[in-house]
């Protein structure tokens, strides 16, 4: 549901997010617009040097989405047609867009109570066309690599990292986007890295990889008069670059105060009525987003509005259920666990500019409404 601008709790607030950092964004802008470099340069090389620092991984390569990383990574792992590509029906679709435009088939399998891809599906989801097992780490948390990965391993398998929503997230000590052979993350401005309008990374260890998307970026050019293959224009531009540069440095503070929101959602929520997933002990969980599981979804999201609270669902159309999708073949019923969760979820504010009572607020709002119905 889109947020109107009334909300007296908004379920996101971008506009606060630039209030508090206009001096400095503004200066930034004029910096950039002032050195006429506003494709590639330094601000794009110092973005792709702090995020390959910030991942712990060799190569960031800074792009104009999240989209086009899932794209170009698939692209120079030579995935394509005839292969499959494992991935789950709850994911923004982009994840799924992006398989299909490199002309491979999604396959998709269920997932556990926690929103992430279910290891113990994908084995049987596994053929002997499947390419590349495409996890999502919804929601801010990591799907569960090590079965994944032994899976991987075992049917010589590529692991695409989805991590547009766990930028800083870790599972067993790992950083997301350092796990698999490729990592893709997305800066949109809902994101907790996030830039003032597209933009995005693909990581990876992979020397061959980094420098193939680094020519499929731009045109396929090797060079300014080669081109190897005929490529796109993917770009992360140099405005986005000293923007993503300079919220590097937030990000620390963005995951703290979203932890801390969400700590206080689960000491405060009636956990007998809300199922919020428990996070792991192996897991460094980011926030992007808080959702609850609940009966009466719907209404309690009404209930909510009707107290100016805002709220969204991510995503209360399963991509398998998408008219996008009916040449795949999949129906109603196929995955039961995503189908049921696309009715149950429900993402409450856990923005950093949330303040103690307006979560309380959010909180006695909630166990009312479920206690009632
Ligand atoms: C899980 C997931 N995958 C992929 C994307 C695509 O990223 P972008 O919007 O930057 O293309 C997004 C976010 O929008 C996302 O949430």
């Amino acid at each position: 549901m889109s947020t109107p601008a009334k909300m007296r709790i908004p379920y996101v607030d971008i506009a606060a997010q630039f209030a508090e950092q206009r001096g400095e964004l503004m200066t930034l802008i004029e910096r950039v617009l002032s050195s006429g470099q506003y494709i590639d340069g330094e601000f794009v090389q110092q973005a792709e040097a702090g995020m390959a620092a910030l991942c712990g991984v060799k190569h960031a390569v800074a792009l104009n989405s999240g989209t086009d990383a899932l794209f170009l990574g698939m692209k120079a792992l030579g995935i394509g047609p005839g292969d499959e590509v494992i991935t789950p029906p709850n994911s923004f679709v982009a994840s799924t867009a992006a398989i299909v435009h490199v002309d491979a088939r999604p396959v998709f399998v269920d997932v556990l109570p926690d929103q992430n891809i279910d290891p113990d599906q994908i084995a049987k989801a596994i053929t002997p066309r499947t390419k590349a097992i495409m996890p999502v780490h919804l929601t801010g948390r990591i799907a569960d690599m090590q079965p994944i990965l032994d899976l991987a391993q075992r049917h010589s398998l590529f692991v695409i990292e989805d991590a547009a929503q766990s930028i800083g997230s870790t599972y067993d000590g790992r950083l997301a986007g350092s796990i698999g052979h490729v990592g893709c993350f997305s800066t949109h401005p809902l994101k907790n890295l996030n830039t003032c309008g597209d933009g995005g990374f693909l990581t990876t260890n992979d020397d061959a990889v980094a420098a193939a998307v680094r020519q499929l970026r731009n045109h396929g050019m090797a060079d300014r008069n080669t081109v190897t293959q005929f490529g796109y224009v993917s770009r992360m531009d140099a405005l986005q670059a000293a923007i993503v540069n300079y919220r590097f440095g937030k990000l620390g503070e963005t995951i703290r105060a979203r932890r801390e929101n969400a700590a206080r959602y689960r000491a405060l929520l009636d956990a007998e009525l809300v199922f919020m997933p428990p996070d792991r002990q192996i897991e460094f969980n980011t926030y992007h987003t808080f959702v609850v599981q609940v009966d009466r979804r719907d209404a309690l999201q009404r209930h909510l509005a009707g107290h100016s609270i805002g709220t969204a669902i991510h995503y209360p159309v399963p991509i398998h259920l998408q008219p996008a999708a009916a040449a795949l073949g999949y129906k109603a019923g196929d995955f039961p666990v995503t189908e049921r969760q696309a009715q149950r979820i429900l993402t409450l504010p856990v923005h950093p500019s949330l303040r103690l009572e307006q979560i309380e607020e959010v909180a006695e709002r909630v166990n009312a409404f479920v206690r009632n119905a």
